[in-house]
């Protein structure tokens, strides 16, 4: 009985002990949302979140797996430059700053060959949509041999993708794999497609199957880039409100395909019912996570304030 009356002030006081400890607890974790709250627009190194400070690029990325032999993706990156198809790449000349960059990133069949000037010669990743795989096959020998130090990494829906023989790209893929030994072929998992979705739902609250869209190879692009890169320069991507900007350059849509207009493009997209793009939703997200992240983007240039 002594016992346990002598025991009750310890078991009191480290019970007040405990409830102070998570008080203080509480307000310190209140105090670094506050301030990451206050940082938020901010790009002084003072206000990175710790998280990204101590950001290491991830070596394996489970949710793309290689067509041949079904293991993930192996890729670590130190300084990547993102090249986009736009026609705004057209007379740049800023081909040899891109060929310094560690990995160098294309889409779709974005050529080099007859542009090394403006967008630069070296591959190292190449994101391609389902859509455009055909237009890789037109010319398999340059993509898939010519260009075996390129990865190529391929999204798209289940129905195509799918490994059960039913999924028209996948098929399109292996044989290519098989053909061309040395080609580097990998394809985006069902769940990080779904993860890729779910980024859209996050940044924009709007569900991505019910406001009819599809995401562009660009935002597939990002997603991988962040986690493989420690610094990405983007080249050649127009920002939210370029095409509403007094005396905006009026460039292809592709700097290696004339007739289409950029800006028309994504006009026509952003407001399509269905089965566009939303480039200009899309650039806006961009903008955020160029804040939180090491991104930049010029020609043109973008103010991350
Ligand atoms: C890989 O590419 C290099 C350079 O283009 C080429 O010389 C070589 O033959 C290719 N290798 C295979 C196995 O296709
Ligand atoms: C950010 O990326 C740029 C290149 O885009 C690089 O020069 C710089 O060192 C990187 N900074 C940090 C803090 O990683
Ligand atoms: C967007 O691009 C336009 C045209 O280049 C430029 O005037 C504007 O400052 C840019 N805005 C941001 C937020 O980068």
């Amino acid at each position: 009985m002594a016992c346990i009356l002598k025991r009750v002030p310890i078991v009191a006081v480290s019970s007040v002990t405990i409830f102070f400890f998570l008080i203080v607890l509480r307000l310190l974790n209140e105090a670094s949302f506050l301030k990451l709250l206050s940082c938020f627009g901010q790009k002084t190194f003072g206000c990175v979140p710790m998280s990204d400070i101590q950001r290491r690029p991830l070596t394996y990325h489970d949710g793309y797996i290689n067509v041949k032999t079904h293991e993930p993706l192996q890729l670590d990156c130190g300084l990547c430059a993102i090249v986009s198809n736009s026609g705004q790449m057209i007379g740049q000349k800023v081909g040899d700053e891109i060929d310094q960059y560690s990995c160098i990133w294309r889409m779709n069949n974005a050529p080099t060959k007859g542009y090394t000037e403006d967008v630069g010669k070296r591959t190292t990743v190449r994101v391609v949509s389902h859509t455009s795989v055909p237009l890789l096959l037109k010319d398999p020998k340059y993509f898939f041999k010519e260009a075996n130090n390129t990865i190529y990494v391929i999204w798209g829906p289940f129905r195509n993708m799918r490994d059960d023989g039913k999924g028209i790209i996948y098929n399109m893929l292996k044989r290519t794999a098989e053909s061309y030994r040395s080609a580097k072929i990998y394809i985006t998992t069902e769940l990080r497609m779904k993860h890729c979705d779910h980024m859209f739902k996050e940044e924009t609250g709007r569900d991505r199957v019910q406001s009819g869209s599809y995401l562009s190879t660009g935002w597939f692009t990002l997603i991988l880039a962040m986690d493989a890169c420690y610094g990405i320069h983007v080249y050649g991507m127009i920002n939210d409100t370029y095409c509403k900007t007094d005396g905006f350059r009026k460039v292809p849509y592709h700097y290696y395909e004339p007739g289409r207009y950029e800006c028309d493009e994504y006009f026509l997209h952003e407001n399509a019912p269905y089965g566009g793009h939303r480039f200009i939703t899309e650039k806006r997200v961009f903008a955020k996570w160029a804040k939180q992240r090491n991104i930049t983007f010029t020609h043109p240039e973008w103010t991350l304030s």
